[in-house]
């Protein structure tokens, strides 16, 4: 199965997970396209999602999904979304789609993070892609200078979030303490988000591999 087939059974395989009837997170990216469209083809009752991102909403709403602003909804139970890496405690670097700062929001009210990748995805130290840190456009310097003086090595991204920030995509770090790390990294005035989530992990890992969807709790 090439990378495409393995997201797509992901995305079938997290449809487990979808209450009918109850309010869906649903994040951002290649992945969570797929599993966009077989909740479509699933014809599960959702009766509304909460989306990460305007690609996503405009993609669940192009399907005839209700998507709700967040602060009109209470609480969700499942969400769903993928990763960029995900570690063995379930800690995971997000944003290579540029989304983290809504996904941290909606994960953090979600009952259950259901996170949806393929093999390539699973390391055993988060760092090799380069984590994403959403800044506030006037602090872009005053922030890489703060994260190199860490040993990182910041990139601005050509690419604007949702939220009208900039993002900066740091080499250079092999993260084993990624709880201590994202809490750390939060301090740098300027920092909105990063796109480290230890804090807030998955709870659930469905992992696309070529022997079939392998479920890790
Ligand atoms: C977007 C994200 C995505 O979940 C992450 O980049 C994985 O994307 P893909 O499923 O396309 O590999 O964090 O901000």
């Amino acid at each position: 199965m090439d990378q495409q087939e393995l997201k797509k059974a992901v995305g079938r395989a997290a449809l487990e997970y979808v209450k009918p009837g109850e309010i869906l997170g649903v994040g951002t990216g290649s992945t969570v396209d797929c599993f966009i469209d077989a909740l479509k083809e699933s014809g599960i009752d959702v009766p509304a999602c909460v989306s990460s991102s305007v690609r996503s909403t405009q993609k669940l709403q192009a399907y005839g999904f209700k998507v709700l602003d967040l602060n009109e909804v209470e609480k969700i139970g499942v969400y769903v979304d993928g990763a960029d890496e995900i570690d063995p405690h379930f800690a995971m670097i997000k944003g290579g789609g540029g989304a983290l700062t809504r996904e941290k929001i909606v994960a953090m009210v979600s009952e259950r993070f259901v996170c949806i990748a393929d093999e390539s995805k699973k390391v055993d130290v988060l760092g090799k892609f380069p984590l994403p840190i959403e800044v506030i456009p006037m602090a872009v310097r005053a922030v890489s200078r703060e994260i190199e003086k860490l040993g990182g090595k910041p990139v601005l991204r050509d690419f604007t979030t949702d939220n009208g920030n900039k993002i900066l995509d740091v080499h250079g770090w092999q993260i084993t303490d990624a709880e201590q790390w994202e809490q750390k990294l939060n301090q740098i005035v300027g920092v909105v988000t990063v796109g480290l989530f230890a804090k807030r992990g998955a709870d659930v890992l469905l992992l696309g591999t070529s022997q079939g969807v392998k479920t890790f709790k």
